[in-house]
């Protein structure tokens, strides 16, 4: 796992006068035109202030969703550009492209205490590609690079571990933070330390699983993935979502976490609908009495409230992973639940970012848990105990 300690500081950065490469992770979901949910912005604005407040020149680079290396315009920064500047209360010049004519002659203009924010990095293949010419090109930008893009620091990706290769690199305010409280729940988490995990696949969050499992004292499943464990438990699930190819890893990973005194939870209750649906019909059944024909959309009402009082009780929890189909009504109470029991502990509180940051900032819990990752994949790369590249290319 990365380490901060090792790595510089933007706070060390001596920015006056120079030109800055910002690397931000400005991913953020758009609808109608507009920011749809601005997390990702407001967090990159400490960092973004910081180097303004010393007069820097600062040249802010992302991406936004997955262009596929060629222009896109309904994935253009400009809306994320228009949000910065009310955010920052400045004005905020948005380049046309990202390492072309534009961009290179508004870097070069940018005077001291001005924002110029790049093009979706995605629209040139070179970003994906670890290109050395793209990299070389975002560099020529700037003096000296900052890392804040922890959403995305698991991508060796040419901003990430290319440009830190040519500039001095120094790690953002909002990259430390993560790793700190990421990395100290990993080194050493106030007990008990509870893991709720919920989301679709449970093929996506093994190796998390496997290592959440070495350090947690309980654990608390929803989510689709949960059918899979309850199949795992010998239970009959109905048309409930199952990944039968995991079934019996499950079953040897519950096995084993039992054997070490781990509280594995699961479901006792689920609410099941005969089909995908917002307004499917809806009954909330026993876990163990699911009818054939109908499929689980979300934790029941008992399982919520056994998982809240685990929370209530913990030292320390790490949330990843909505617990049902959250953005519907019918099924949101089983987040809605754990989101609340978050809010209301005396525990240190993470929720991995995503769908569950997303379900906490929705409920206007965000401002009474610890803390919101801006990173999903990232987050749970960390956990996972992996370097990440955006944190190695930082290294001196
Ligand atoms: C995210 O949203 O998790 C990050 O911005 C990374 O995006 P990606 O999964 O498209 O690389």
């Amino acid at each position: 796992m990365g380490s901060a300690g090792a790595i510089r500081s933007v706070r060390e950065l001596d920015a006056a006068g120079r030109h800055v490469f910002v690397r931000a992770d400005l991913n953020v979901p758009l609808s109608g035109g507009g920011v749809a949910d601005d997390l990702r912005i407001e967090a990159s604005l400490p960092t973004l202030r910081l180097l303004l407040d010393q007069d820097a020149a600062v040249v802010v680079a992302s991406h936004l969703g997955r262009p596929g290396g060629e222009p896109d315009r309904a994935l253009s920064m400009a809306p994320v550009g228009a949000r910065l500047a009310e955010l920052l209360g400045r004005p905020v010049t948005v380049a046309t492209d990202v390492v072309g004519e534009d961009a290179r002659a508004k870097a070069k203009s940018l005077a001291p205490g001005e924002v110029l924010l790049l093009e979706n990095l995605r629209f040139d293949p070179g970003e994906k590609a670890n290109d050395d010419a793209f990299a070389d090109a975002l560099a020529s930008m700037a003096e000296v690079y900052v890392d804040d893009a922890f959403g995305a620091s698991h991508r060796a990706h040419a901003s990430i571990a290319g440009v830190p290769a040519r500039l001095p690199g120094y790690a953002g305010l909002l990259l430390e933070r993560e790793l700190e409280v990421l990395g100290g729940l990993q080194a050493d988490p106030a007990r008990p330390y509870v893991a709720v995990l919920g989301g679709a696949k449970v093929s996506d969050k093994l190796v998390v699983l496997e290592r959440l499992l070495e350090k947690v004292d309980a654990i608390c499943v929803g989510g689709a993935m949960c059918f899979t464990f309850l199949r795992a438990d010998g239970l009959d699930v109905g048309a409930s979502r199952v990944e039968a190819d995991q079934v019996d890893t499950v079953r040897d990973l519950v096995a084993r976490a039992r054997d070490r005194g781990i509280d594995v939870h699961l479901p006792t209750d689920v609410v099941v609908a005969t089909e995908f649906a917002e307004d499917a019909p809806h009954d909330r059944v026993p876990a163990a009495a699911i009818p054939a024909e109908q499929m689980g959309l979300d934790i029941g009402k008992d399982t919520g409230e056994t998982y809240a009082d685990v929370i209530r009780g913990a030292g320390a929890v790490f949330w990843n992973g909505p617990m049902g189909v959250f953005e519907w009504e019918a099924f949101s109470h089983g987040t809605r639940a754990v989101a609340e029991a978050m809010a209301d502990t005396e525990a240190f509180t993470v929720v991995g970012g995503g769908d569950s940051a997303a379900a906490v900032r929705s409920l206007g819990l965000d401002d009474r848990v610890d803390h919101v990752s801006t990173g999903g994949g990232a987050s749970l790369e960390l956990l996972e105990g992996k370097d990440l590249p955006g944190v190695v290319a930082l290294r001196p």
